[in-house]
């Protein structure tokens, strides 16, 4: 694609979470119940307050926590 043209294929899904949820410890879960999709060719932010979760999410994402 050349900059500054218009996409005109339809966006593709290439990362769905459905209702994903992360425990450290059982008490209390660190991801709670997170959908999302994620297009290809597009940049997609996760945003929100300290401890939400983010980096939780992302690492689940990487399977860095299997590492
Ligand atoms: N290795 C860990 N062991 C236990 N609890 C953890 C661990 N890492 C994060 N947590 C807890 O999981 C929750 C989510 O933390 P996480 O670091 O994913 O949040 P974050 O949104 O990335 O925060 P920040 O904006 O400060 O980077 C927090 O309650 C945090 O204390
Ligand atoms: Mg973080």
């Amino acid at each position: 694609m050349t900059p500054n043209s218009i996409q005109t294929t339809t966006p593709e899904v290439v990362l769905q979470l459905d209702n994903v949820s992360i425990w450290y410890t059982p008490e209390k879960s660190a991801v709670t119940n997170v959908s999302a999709e994620i297009y290809d060719h597009e940049i997609t932010a996760i945003m929100g307050p300290s401890g939400c979760g983010k980096s939780t999410l992302l690492r689940a994402i990487n399977r860095m926590h299997e590492l």
